[in-house]
């Protein structure tokens, strides 16, 4: 492995070369040139460099004012100083209006320009002669907004653009996950480019060198964000570069490993191909390799008896100390979805076919763990009320040594008598009843929970919508953790106080994924119900990270506002509505051979003594 300030791989090949205000390039939307033999494997053909533990890629854009050639690796390309600013280009670019139209351009920062001041913030309704602008316009007017471009290419949105903010800390970056529902806005409208950019310069952040005092994580970890910076180059007056930065847990608060970002990447790759047809992306060596490396990391041996993901608190979503360290359900969902997305896109050679075996070993055990063990409805309830315990046996209905006592009040009064939902999380001797809604939805979505379970799950949501949805959709998780649990399980963490921001707190963003889980089940009108509520008030109160309170009445205490994702997730939600069929871009169906594989490997049946030899008779 390489070191800092070591250059890994020099490749030649064309870097992406800014296009976008190239008089000579085949337009806004022709693809960027990347490295166009990518026989590489590790380092994949981008010119790239470690550097005090950031990644450089050295197809970066160096520019020296007005009329000055911008070297992308080998290729160069004649350019005008403006091309830094790559937000307006993008904004306008997508939007089909031109940036000058609408503002005076501005300098990048963090290879963001100030283009958001082009719109008077939260003034969108009432501009001009009485102008009132759609909510949908208003939210792909901030999305456009939040674009990042790196040498000239869009290549993600940041996470928040709410410059009123006194504490930005890491929100001017691209995270993963919160691209998620800007990369599936940008592919239902068919703007191609940003996800693959996004897919492809991520996969380069990938392989590289990260470590926390003198201990690396796995190989295939992907980032949890990334940031682009632009940087004097030092040995030319006035010349820049743009680098990007990317952080894997190193500097995010509680030092996490993003378990979540690999799978989202995976889940997008697939989405990126079923929605824009093209499938090149997914079938170059490196992108294979990739996929590869995240899946060798996920399915790789352990101490584990169960089938489920180990990870700890805060790998997710969820991203700081909420007690869902072990086998959280979240991540179980993520992790079933990319196995089925990964299995549909891996080349077939006979390098994988181990990798193949092995993936879909898990999905069976995966699935079958996750239906049987996690599901709880009153009738289970009732059981776990009357467990035996201290049971040692191999055929124990009380596998897991659950005390009865475990069963928390609040939970008797929640659970309607149509419905049920997926714990949160299975550990020995413990169960997690909170129910938390990502992971149950993406269970829906990609067909962890059966059929009758993903029924059961909305019957939930609809009985319980005063508790889950009340006035913002929707509830991160249920209930809050209060008094001394609080203290001890969130390590007293004044953020995520009761009902609010992780503990309880609604986030909008949440609308996207319950709109594919509602689509998936034809229950639409649950989901148009949930945005008719959001439509109430998210742009007026500017398009919060979360709400707070036990009926999501009050903007989060520390919410950001104009927070991507949240604006994003409503586009989401609004384009499927109108189109429900694309929502297979991320579904998967229950697939048949799983079944019958669980059915035919039935775990439930007797402990077995295949080939055992009674060695002698009594
Ligand atoms: C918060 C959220 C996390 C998100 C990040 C950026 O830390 O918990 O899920 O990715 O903000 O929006």
């Amino acid at each position: 492995m390489a070191t800092s300030e070591t250059v890994l791989q020099v490749l030649s090949g064309g870097l992406p070369c800014p296009y976008r205000l190239d008089p000579f390039s085949g337009g806004v939307n022709s693809a960027p040139s990347f490295c166009s033999d990518v026989k590489c494997g590790r380092n994949r053909g981008l010119v790239s460099k470690k550097f005090n533990n950031r990644v450089r890629l050295l197809g970066k854009c160096t520019s020296r004012g007005v009329g000055a050639v911008k070297s992308c690796g080998k290729v160069k390309c004649a350019h005008r100083w403006e091309s830094m600013r790559c937000k307006c280009q993008k904004a306008e670019s997508f939007g089909g209006e031109t940036a000058n139209e609408r503002s005076p351009v501005s300098l990048p920062v963090n290879g963001v320009d100030s283009a958001t001041n082009i719109f008077e913030r939260g003034s969108f309704a009432l501009k001009g002669k009485e102008e009132t602008r759609s909510i949908e316009e208003e939210a792909w007017d901030l999305l456009r907004a939040s674009v990042v471009c790196y040498c000239g290419n869009p290549i993600g949105t940041i996470a928040a653009n709410d410059e009123n903010s006194g504490s930005i800390l890491n929100y001017d970056q691209v995270f993963i996950r919160d691209f998620i529902p800007s990369g599936i806005a940008f592919l239902l409208k068919g703007e191609y480019d940003i996800v693959r950019n996004f897919i492809l310069y991520t996969l380069q952040l990938q392989s590289w060198e990260k470590t926390m005092d003198c201990y690396s994580p796995g190989q295939g970890l992907m980032p949890a964000s990334f940031k682009v910076r632009t940087v004097p180059l030092g040995s030319v007056d006035s010349a820049t570069e743009e680098i990007l930065d990317a952080d894997f847990g190193e500097a995010a608060i509680g030092r996490v490993a993003p378990v979540d970002s690999g799978l989202w990447w995976i889940i997008l790759l697939r989405a990126y191909g079923k929605c824009s047809g093209d499938l090149s992306v997914q079938e170059r060596v490196d992108v294979q390799t990739g996929m590869k490396m995240i899946l060798r990391l996920c399915l790789a041996d352990g101490f584990d008896m169960f089938p489920t993901l180990l990870v700890t608190d805060g790998s997710c979503m969820i991203d700081r100390r909420m007690g869902i360290h072990g086998h959280p359900l979240e991540i179980q969902a993520l992790f079933y979805s990319a196995l089925l997305c990964a299995r549909e896109m891996l080349a077939p050679e006979d390098g994988s076919a181990d990798l193949i075996r092995a993936l879909n070993n898990r999905l069976v055990a995966l699935s079958f763990h996750i239906r049987e063990y996690y599901w709880i409805d009153l009738k289970k309830l009732n059981e776990i009320y009357r467990y035996t315990t201290e049971e040692y046996s191999y055929d124990a209905v009380n596998k897991f040594n659950i005390y009865p006592d475990q069963i928390p009040p609040w939970l008797v009064e929640f659970m309607p008598s149509k419905g049920g939902y997926l714990i949160g999380n299975l550990q020995p001797a413990h169960m997690d009843f909170r129910f938390f809604t990502l992971g149950n939805l993406w269970s829906i979505a990609s067909s962890l929970a059966t059929l009758d379970q993903s029924h059961a799950i909305l019957d939930l949501i609809e009985a319980k919508w005063a508790e889950l949805v009340a006035e913002m959709p929707i509830k991160i998780c249920y209930p809050a953790l209060e008094g001394q649990e609080w203290r001890i399980v969130t390590g007293s963490d004044p953020k995520n106080t009761p009902w609010s921001y992780h503990n309880g707190g609604s986030w909008p963003t949440l609308l996207w994924q319950f709109t594919v889980a509602c689509i998936k089940m034809n229950r639409p009108e649950i989901a148009e119900k949930a945005v008719r509520l959001v439509e109430r008030r998210i742009s007026r109160d500017k398009w919060p990270e979360y709400y707070d309170t036990k009926r999501a009445r009050f903007i989060g205490k520390q919410a950001h506002l104009f927070q991507t994702w949240s604006i994003s997730g409503y586009l989401v939600a609004k384009l499927l509505l109108a189109n429900p069929s694309a929502a297979k871009i991320f579904v998967n169906e229950e697939d048949p051979e799983l079944v019958n594989a669980l059915l035919s490997a039935n775990p439930r049946r007797k402990r077995g003594r295949k080939g055992f030899k009674q060695p002698f008779i009594v």
